[in-house]
């Protein structure tokens, strides 16, 4: 069986008052969790803080980006062995606003992913489609080549230290979520293309969705046998809706 996640995406929202205030109104909702694991990706400035406010709280934290390099002469980076230092379990790798924004390309995203895991940490490795992509019926190739860019270069084992997170780039940040069906659908199909290479890295990865995911749509989405979680944006910066959705979670 696997264990859900939800995991909060912050993005570049926040500040050390209203970071504070979050962290406390999720730390205090943790007993009301059953069994699904809790994490929060704050932008790099909050992870000290987040680090000292969850330490021993049941909630785990995680960056939002990592650079492919070690260490060196880098303007602005963040490295894997700092989010390690601050005690990151988790960090965000490919999100589909650094794919568009930052020009991140599926080689760059799959150097990140190994990176991460070679580090120690566990990449949430974000694919999805765009409106265009969707309404010219290729969403299976696209996520398909988002995949094999790391099972090319990696090899399968890259993944099965990693948590895939389907996002639908059109459902991101716009309200309109992908229908359990759409969702599951895609799900069921990134759970082959894994088994096709590893039928037991298939059988444990957890495939998360994201994309508006919300307290009144959480529940049917994570009732779906391949949707084991969520990545989760607007939504997780209010702490009662993110405690609503981890509670959705089982
Ligand atoms: P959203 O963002 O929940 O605001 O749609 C999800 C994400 O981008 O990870």
């Amino acid at each position: 069986m696997r264990k859900p996640l939800v995991a909060g995406n912050w993005k570049m929202n926040g500040s050390v008052g209203s970071v504070e205030a979050l962290l406390e109104g999720i730390k205090a909702g943790m007993g009301e969790i059953g069994n699904t694991s809790v994490a929060v990706c704050a932008p790099a400035i909050f992870i000290p803080q987040t680090q000292a406010r969850l330490q021993g709280s049941g909630v785990a934290w995680g960056g939002q980006d990592l650079s492919i390099h070690a260490a060196g002469a880098y303007t602005g980076e963040i490295a894997a062995a700092m989010l390690l230092d601050f005690g990151c379990k988790y960090v965000i790798v490919g999100h589909s606003e650094r794919r568009t924004y930052h020009a991140e390309s599926d080689a760059l995203v799959a150097d990140k992913v190994e990176m991460a895991r070679k580090a120690g940490l566990t990449p949430i490795f974000c694919i999805g489609e765009t409106l265009e992509e969707r309404e010219q019926g290729i969403t299976e190739q696209v996520v398909a080549r988002q995949i094999s860019a790391v099972i090319t270069k990696y090899g399968v084992e890259a993944l099965g230290d990693s948590v895939i997170a389907y996002e639908p780039v059109w459902a991101i940040g716009t309200g309109k979520t992908a229908t359990p069906e759409q969702a599951q659908d895609v799900h069921a199909f990134i759970r082959s293309l894994v088994a096709k290479e590893s039928p037991e890295i298939a059988d444990r990865i957890l495939i998360l969705y994201g994309g508006s995911m919300k307290p009144d749509n959480a529940a049917e989405l994570m009732s779906k046998p391949d949707i084991d979680g969520g990545l989760i944006g607007g939504a997780s910066l209010k702490a009662s809706d993110f405690l609503a959705i981890c509670k959705a979670g089982g």
